[in-house]
């Protein structure tokens, strides 16, 4: 058996319980991960809240993981056991409901065409920050049709998301200008991430501004005020459901390996960086208080959950296992 966080019904974050649960086994094209860290995102709190995918009780949250493989399924051509991972784990079977538990255990299984090779330079908290944030992000973009020399307007500066939209803008797509909107006390962090202006929404509304923007990327679901900066043709991109202007699109993260491969020379020159919200990490035994942060709405980057407890180890793998069972720093 293995530690690990789950739910046996929706509600607030007093449902989630602290306990034993089977150790999955890696079928064919998975691998099996020990977690070393893990980070939390809104989906996580919005599905323990209602139905939002059908799932199986118990249900494990967390889609987000760094950590080191230990065991991998038939099929494996990309990973040996012991190498150094990271990636979105959620990922949906022919009937949508997600294939996997989630990342607040020791153990995961990921298929291995969704985790990628953790970039050395990052420890096992900054990488498991990346990958839901980083997928949505790029999204955006590619939703947008953006294009090099375009300016970009972004609601939303300092989330999970937003800190690597701003990051991304100049560094990957090559925007011209770049404006950023975010409360008094993360001004200067969200300018420190490369935004050429950043508009304290407490003081300034958005009819306040007088530029007109190529793209606007709504991060933060605002789109039915924000959409005044954007010019008459310019995409509204909105990663919030229900959109809330009829201009805006949708946009959805694809949950692939290769979209974080793309990016790996930009994290490995520490061009971009990864975003750590600082009232964490947190240890996995406060995974409550890392979500009771995370629903406050205000946190700063992403909020990480390391230090798993390797001290319950060794246990005991369902596959023929290297001896390396303890392998998290
Ligand atoms: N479509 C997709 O594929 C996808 C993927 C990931 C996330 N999402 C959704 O996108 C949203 C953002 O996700 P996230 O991970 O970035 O959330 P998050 O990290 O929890 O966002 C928190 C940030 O939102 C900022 N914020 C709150 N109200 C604001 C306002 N009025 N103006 C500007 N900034 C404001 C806060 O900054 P201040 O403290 O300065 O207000 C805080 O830094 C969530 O609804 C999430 O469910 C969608």
């Amino acid at each position: 058996m293995q530690k690990a966080w789950f739910y046996e019904e929706y509600g607030s974050k007093e449902v989630l319980q602290f306990g034993n649960l089977p150790i999955p086994t890696p079928q064919h094209n998975q691998l099996l991960v020990q977690v070393c860290a893990a980070a939390l995102n809104p989906i996580d709190v919005k599905r323990r809240q209602r139905p939002i995918f059908p799932s199986d009780f118990p249900v494990v949250p967390g889609c987000d993981m760094a950590g080191v493989v230990v065991a991998k399924g038939s099929g494996i051509t990309k990973f040996n056991v012991g190498d150094e991972v990271y990636g979105n784990i959620q990922d949906f079977n022919a009937e949508g409901k997600l294939k996997q538990l989630g990342t607040l255990a020791e153990f995961i299984v990921v298929e291995e065409n969704l985790a990628a090779r953790k970039p050395k330079n990052l420890s096992f908290e900054e990488a498991a920050s990346l990958p839901l944030a980083l997928q949505t992000a790029i999204e955006g973009f590619t939703t947008a049709g953006f294009k090099e020399g375009q300016s970009i307007f972004i609601v939303g500066g300092a989330g999970g998301v937003g800190t690597l939209v701003v990051q991304l803008a100049k560094l990957v797509y090559g925007a011209s200008y770049v404006v950023a909107t975010t409360s008094t006390p993360k001004v200067d962090f969200v300018k420190s991430l490369g935004a050429d202006r950043v508009v304290d929404y407490r003081k300034v509304k958005y009819e306040e501004i007088e530029e007109r923007f190529d793209f606007l990327y709504d991060t933060i679901g605002d789109c039915k005020n924000s959409f005044v900066v954007a010019k008459d043709d310019a995409p509204i991109v909105d990663i919030t459901w229900p959109i809330s202007h009829p201009r805006a699109m949708y946009s959805s993260l694809t949950v692939t390996g290769d979209n974080l491969e793309k990016l790996r020379s930009y994290l490995e020159t520490g061009k971009l960086k990864a975003v750590i919200d600082p009232s964490g990490p947190y240890d996995f035994k406060d995974v409550i208080e890392a979500f009771r942060h995370l629903e406050t709405g205000r946190a700063l980057g992403k909020v990480v959950i390391s230090t798993f407890p390797s001290s319950y180890l060794p246990i005991p793998l369902p596959v023929p296992f290297e001896d390396k069972n303890d392998l998290c720093p």
